[in-house]
């Protein structure tokens, strides 16, 4: 029987809807995914692969082990991109329901999902980036997922990420197009 071999990779990151995001399309590509601390640290950039390779780097020198660090933001157009890097804190302070607030009365909904995944793998060091775009909604739907999905709806969707399951969200995300780029890139590689 051949042998298949398979890549152990730590996604640094306390928020277990990533991991199962992740592991979803990265099994089939021969990674096994599992969540390690230590906490991701996150400085202010203007740039999610910036932010990405800086905690990446960071939480190599405590863990030691192959990783992946996740970085999103949701770019607003008619808030000039905002949140964007700064999504973290604003999902934090003012949440969903504060995103819907800034956005009333706003005609121009367009916005875009954005990662980067950044990678250690010494003497790898990678970002991989996804974007998806879509539309804001005018008031939350569907319970599923985390952070801004009850208000996200994808281009060619009807439904928010929060009203699809993991396995439709991972059709369509920012994040499962990073990890898909970067999945490829390591089976090249093994
Ligand atoms: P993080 O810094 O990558 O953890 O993400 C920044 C913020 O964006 C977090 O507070 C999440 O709530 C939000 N976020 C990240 N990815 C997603 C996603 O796939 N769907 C909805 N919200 C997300």
């Amino acid at each position: 029987m051949a042998e298949t071999r398979r890549l152990r990779l730590a996604l640094v990151t306390g928020n277990k809807h990533k991991l199962r995001e992740a592991q979803e399309i990265l099994s089939p590509y021969g990674i096994d995914l599992y969540m390690a601390g230590p906490e991701k640290i996150e400085i202010q950039a203007d740039s999610l692969s910036k932010i990405a390779m800086v905690a990446a780097r960071h939480a190599w020198e405590s863990l030691g082990k192959p990783l992946i660090v996740d970085d999103s933001g949701l770019f607003i157009e008619a808030l000039n991109g905002f949140p964007g890097p700064y999504s973290r804190y604003v999902y934090d302070t003012l949440g969903v329901d504060g995103i819907l607030k800034l956005l009333e009365g706003e005609e121009n909904r367009h916005a875009c999902f954005k990662t980067a995944v950044a990678l250690v793998l010494p003497p790898l060091e990678m970002v991989f980036e996804g974007k998806t775009c879509g539309t804001i909604t005018t008031r939350p739907k569907g319970s599923s997922g985390f952070g801004f999905d009850p208000i996200f709806v994808p281009e060619g969707c009807s439904r928010t990420y929060a009203e699809m399951t993991v396995s439709e969200k991972n059709k369509v995300s920012h994040r499962a197009k990073a990890m898909k780029t970067l999945g490829s890139f390591i089976k090249s590689m093994f």
